[in-house]
């Protein structure tokens, strides 16, 4: 009776059971969708008091997982699937993404609530897989109290000193870069310069990490985890997300690694100078508002979170940035005069070198500009989620306890706030947005932590690259896609004239 032909269950049917036996599971499957969504129809409109939100919460588990998951692949794609759902549904809809039911806020006020509720009526929330690969002790899973605790202690490494003190290495490092990698060149790939220029800005900010075989194995490592996100979480040979634990594993033995090295050194009091204003440093001398340093698992955690948050994040963001420059003209002349009028400031000054001061990145106005614009179009996250712990009613609607709240950047296209939304003009940022339109590094109590230091590493960056460099795109018609930042598929592949040469 079994044949051996065919597919891995050849063994169980014949051919000829096959050909009838599709059929039968494609109609038991259809059935048992119609039975689902009848009922869930009439158990949405027979519950008392207000109605849960309109929108489709699909098959158990699987909901619009598949979809979102394909729609987040493409700049577009994303874009015109929060769109379609808002044409359908209104802006508070209810999907289900990972077997969590959740209630999409697509607009500014949705917004305010979560941000401004934060704590009181819901938390941060990860799906497992995800807050598997950050780890219990990652400032982005930690909720409440603790979370509160955790983050006033990291603050104080990311206030206005701490960046005036991290401002000569990151702009050392940005000049070594372009000495090294850029020159003599006539093409770049500039995705994969960014990635190296933030890769060792972030490994020296956090734990003075030298260029050298284990700089190259943690890159390697972290672009596997990175893409973890956006895998389905299935931990078996041969998929995707296994290679994403094991390559977590290795960070973390690495940072393992390097925290004993560390704390060797300090015993020893041979830290050099500039690893005692890295932040392991810190981690492992300064304590905490309790008097308590904080344990090895919480360090390894947060170390990996800083150096994941802030890698490809402002990687992705500045790649971007230069195909944007590239493509408006006028774009890249008014960027162009606002970097020769600060070169010429500080030859006036007497300051005819590489260096520059936090006097000069505040002179960077347009260049800020051309990035918040950059990141209104391709932000980093298409939005968040967060964990209900009550009850709630919403504009009319019933969400209940344990339902997730998605805060979203889908506002960012909407004719309502921005004019012409699909147009890169930096100069819509001439007047502030009106309020929670624009969440680039989101809001509330997890908001970036590293949002000054992305600002100063970005515009350092785009300083030296147009004071040495002017640059084309060598296909300007380049798709953009998301993996999950957005890139071109190109990575933006741009012709380069060295300006200095000349
Ligand atoms: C263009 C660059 C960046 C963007 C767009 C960005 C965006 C974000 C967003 C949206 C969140 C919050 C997620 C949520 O509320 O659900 C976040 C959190 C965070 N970011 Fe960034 N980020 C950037 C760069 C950086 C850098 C350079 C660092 C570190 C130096 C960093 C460190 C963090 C940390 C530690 C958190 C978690 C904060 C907490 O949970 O308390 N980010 N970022």
């Amino acid at each position: 009776m079994a044949t051996n032909k065919g597919n891995g269950l050849s063994f169980m049917f014949s051919e000829d059971m096959y050909s009838y036996m599709t059929p039968i599971i494609i109609l038991a499957i259809t059935v048992l969708w119609l039975l689902w969504s009848v009922s869930s129809y009439f158990r949405d409109r027979n519950q008392p008091g207000p109605p849960l939100p309109p929108g489709n919460l699909g098959f158990p588990f699987i909901g619009q997982t598949v979809e979102y998951v394909l729609a987040l692949r493409s700049a577009d794609g994303i874009r015109e699937w929060f769109q379609k759902k808002n044409d359908r549904y209104g802006p508070i809809f209810k999907w289900r993404l990972w077997g969590y039911e959740m209630v999409m806020m697509d607009l500014p006020e949705g917004n305010q609530f979560i941000f401004q509720n934060e704590g009181i009526s819901h938390h941060i929330f990860w799906p497992g897989h995800m807050s598997t690969l950050l780890g219990p002790d990652s400032l982005l899973v930690l909720t409440g109290e603790h979370h509160k605790l955790n983050r006033r202690y990291f603050d104080r490494f990311f206030d206005h000193n701490s960046m005036c003190r991290y401002l000569p290495e990151v702009n050392r490092n940005a000049v070594r870069h372009f000495t090294k990698l850029w020159q003599g060149k006539e093409q770049v790939v500039a995705h994969e310069m960014t990635n190296l220029y933030t890769f060792s800005t972030i490994c020296n900010l956090v734990l003075t990490l030298e260029k050298g075989p284990r700089m190259d194995k943690f890159l390697v490592d972290f672009h596997v985890w990175t893409q973890g996100l956006s895998y389905l979480p299935i931990n078996l040979p041969g998929f995707q997300y296994s290679k994403v634990l094991k390559a977590r594993k290795s960070i973390l033995e690495l940072l393992g690694e390097v925290m004993e090295q560390r704390r060797k050194e300090i015993a020893e009091d041979r830290v050099s100078e500039a690893a005692r204003i890295d932040i392991l440093n810190n981690l492992l001398t300064v304590p905490d508002d309790e008097g308590n340093l904080l344990q090895d698992s919480s360090i390894k955690d947060n170390l990996l979170l800083l150096l994941i948050a802030g890698f490809d994040t402002s990687s992705s963001i500045l790649a971007m940035a230069i195909y944007y420059i590239a493509k408006h003209p006028h774009v890249y002349k008014e960027i162009v005069h606002e970097h020769k009028l600060i070169l010429e400031e500080k030859r006036l000054s007497g300051k005819d070198d590489d260096s520059l001061t936090m006097e000069n990145l505040s002179a960077m106005k347009y260049t800020w500009r051309v990035i918040k614009e950059t990141l209104r179009l391709q932000p980093v996250t298409a939005g968040g989620w967060r964990k209900t712990v009550t009850n709630l009613e919403y504009k009319g609607y019933y969400i209940p306890k344990g339902w997730l709240l998605f805060w979203s950047q889908s506002v960012n296209y909407s004719p309502k706030y921005f004019q012409d939304p699909l147009k890169f003009d930096p100069s819509r940022w001439e007047r502030p947005p009106p309020l929670y339109t624009y969440l680039p590094f989101s809001s509330g109590s997890h908001t970036c932590l590293g949002n000054e230091f992305a600002k100063l590493e970005m515009l350092v960056f785009i300083h030296h690259l147009v004071k040495r460099y002017s640059w084309s795109l060598i296909d300007p018609n380049v798709p953009i896609i998301r993996d999950p930042f957005p890139k071109t598929l190109d990575k933006t592949l741009i012709a380069v004239k060295d300006l200095t040469s000349s």
